[in-house]
C-alpha cells in the first residue's frame, strides 16, 4: 500500500515536471522576453517622477481627507458658499496665494468665476509640502495642468505659516 502511494506520488512528479518543461520551449521564450521588457518599461517611468507621483498621491489624500467635505469631490464647490477649485480662475491666477490659503486659511471677499464669495475658510494643513501637494492635486485633477506645469516645492519654501493659525492636532 506504502509504496504503491509512494510510486503513484512518483509519478504523478514527473508527469508535472515533463509538462512543465516540454512541450512549451517557444512559448516560454516569448514569455521569458516579454517579462523582462515589461518591467523595464515601468521602471523608467516611476523613476522619472516617483517624486511627483508621490506627491500627488499625498494631495489626493489630503483632498479626499479635508477639502471635498466644502469643495465637493468635482471641486466645483457649493453655490453661495464655498468657492470652486476646479477650472477656477482665482486658483490659477495666482498659485502662490492658493498655497498660502491654505496653509492659513483665508477671510476676505473674493470673485471666484464671475460670483462672490465670502465665508471664512479655517487653515487647512501644517506643512508647505501638504499645501504645494493638495494644490497641485487640484491643478492636474480639476484645471487641466500637466506635469511640467505644476508648482514645484521649493519656489514656494519661503512662504510664512502663521503660527497663530496652524489648525491644533
Ligand atoms: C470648511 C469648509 C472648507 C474646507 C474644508 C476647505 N475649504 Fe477652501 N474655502 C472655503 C471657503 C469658505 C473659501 C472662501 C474663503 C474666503 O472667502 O476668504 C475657500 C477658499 C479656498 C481657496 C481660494 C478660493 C478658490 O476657490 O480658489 C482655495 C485655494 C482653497 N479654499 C483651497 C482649499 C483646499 C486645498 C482645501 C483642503 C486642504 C480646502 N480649501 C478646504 C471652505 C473650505
Amino acid at each position: 500500500m506504502k509504496k504503491n502511494k509512494i510510486l503513484a506520488f512518483l509519478t504523478v512528479l514527473t508527469v508535472v515536471f515533463f509538462a512543465a518543461c516540454g512541450g512549451g520551449g517557444t512559448a516560454d521564450t516569448s514569455q521569458t522576453d516579454q517579462e523582462e521588457q515589461q518591467p523595464a518599461q515601468e521602471e523608467v517611468v516611476v523613476e522619472e517622477d516617483s517624486g511627483l507621483k508621490a506627491q500627488l498621491e499625498l494631495g489626493e489624500k489630503i483632498y479626499k481627507e479635508k477639502c471635498i467635505v466644502c469643495h465637493q469631490a468635482d471641486a466645483k464647490g457649493i453655490k453661495g458658499a464655498f468657492p470652486p477649485l476646479a477650472n477656477a480662475d482665482y486658483v490659477v491666477a495666482d498659485l502662490r496665494r492658493a498655497v498660502a490659503q491654505t496653509l492659513n486659511g483665508s477671510h476676505e471677499e473674493m470673485v471666484v468665476n464671475g460670483e462672490t464669495f465670502n465665508a471664512p475658510m479655517t487653515p487647512q494643513v501644517k506643512t508647505i509640502e501638504e499645501a504645494v501637494s493638495v494644490i497641485n492635486f487640484v491643478l492636474k485633477e480639476f484645471n487641466g495642468y500637466t506635469d511640467d506645469q505644476l508648482i514645484k516645492l521649493e519656489d514656494m519654501a519661503d512662504i510664512e505659516i502663521n503660527p497663530m493659525t496652524i489648525p491644533a492636532q
